[in-house]
């Protein structure tokens, strides 16, 4: 069970970016966070791993008080927290397979990974996980051949890879064509209740959330002001949500032609930055 209590995070510019959160998320479940952008969905998912430290309040992994955890605690303690990134942060010029050891990193140590000796147990993990998202017969193509859906496909292996408690995810399908999105989704979807993970994932297209998660919280200006069954999204919630902005532009066409052809993926334009990749890096590494 993931818990966050009074969480709130006021950046150095004077931006209240939470303020005072309060979640509970048990095992296995699946929480959609929506909201405008600059809603603070961001914030509260990288502050669960502390990416962003928090202002006030606790994040409570387990029993395991997070938000006062050293740095050597707080670097065991972020090998239970998987994160999947909209911009899938892999390295380009590396296989699918490291890419997905390289989620050990947080526990064979930088100079054996930096050696690729990575255990036989990672490696035949590896290849079950591959195999589970449907990239077992590629697995020693490059990352900068993949398409977007495949991208997220190793992204979503290398956070699991690290035998997660709970799972990040930062708006997983905003760089994918609709199709796509609703394939990742469900993967997501599926994972989540087969590994028993809390699982956190930001998501800017309601439709798509309402179709694959079980709970929708709803952020505004650092603010739960929602939080149930998607049912619950009514037009009048969504207006509460997203105020006078026109809600309905955040819900793209769902068309019913539902399939899993991964070949079919849509190439996106997506490029790695930076930033991602340094995140991704300090993520399942040493903090
Ligand atoms: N590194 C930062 N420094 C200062 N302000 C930030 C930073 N990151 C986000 N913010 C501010 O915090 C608020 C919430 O941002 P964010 O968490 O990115 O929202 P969302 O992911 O919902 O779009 C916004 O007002 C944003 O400008
Ligand atoms: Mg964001």
């Amino acid at each position: 069970m993931l818990q966050l209590q009074n969480l709130g995070k006021s950046y150095k510019t004077g931006d209240d970016a939470l303020k005072g959160v309060n979640l509970e998320i048990p095992d296995g479940q699946i929480v959609g966070l929506i909201g405008p952008s600059g809603a603070g969905k961001s914030t509260l998912i990288r502050c669960v791993n502390r990416l962003v430290e928090p202002t006030t309040g606790k994040v409570i992994l387990n029993d395991v008080d997070v938000t006062t955890l050293s740095a050597g605690g707080l670097r065991k303690e972020r090998r239970k927290m998987g994160m999947i990134f909209q911009e899938y942060a892999l390295v380009d010029r590396l296989t699918i397979m490291e890419n997905v050891l390289s989620g050990r990193l947080g526990y064979v140590g930088f100079w054996k990974s930096f050696l690729r000796k990575y255990p036989q147990s990672d490696v035949d993990e590896a290849f079950r996980l591959l195999e589970r998202v449907g990239l077992d017969h590629m697995v020693d193509k490059r990352a900068d051949e993949l398409s977007g859906g495949q991208k997220q496909r190793v992204g979503i292996a290398r956070a699991l890879i690290q035998d997660p408690e709970v799972l990040l995810i930062d708006e997983p399908t905003a760089s994918l064509d609709p199709k796509t999105s609703r394939q990742i989704m469900r993967l997501i979807a599926e994972l989540c209740k087969e590994r028993n993970l809390s699982t956190i994932v930001n998501i800017h297209d309601v439709a798509l959330a309402q179709m694959y998660v079980e709970r929708i919280v709803g952020l505004q200006l650092g603010e739960i002001v929602f939080d149930g069954p998607p049912e619950g999204l009514t037009p009048d919630v969504l207006t509460q949500i997203y105020g006078e902005e026109d809600w309905e532009a955040t819900i793209d066409e769902v068309s019913d032609d539902i399939d899993d052809d991964i070949n079919e993926d849509g190439i996106d334009s997506a490029k790695n930055t930076d930033k991602v990749a340094k995140d991704i890096t300090e993520a399942v590494s040493a903090p």
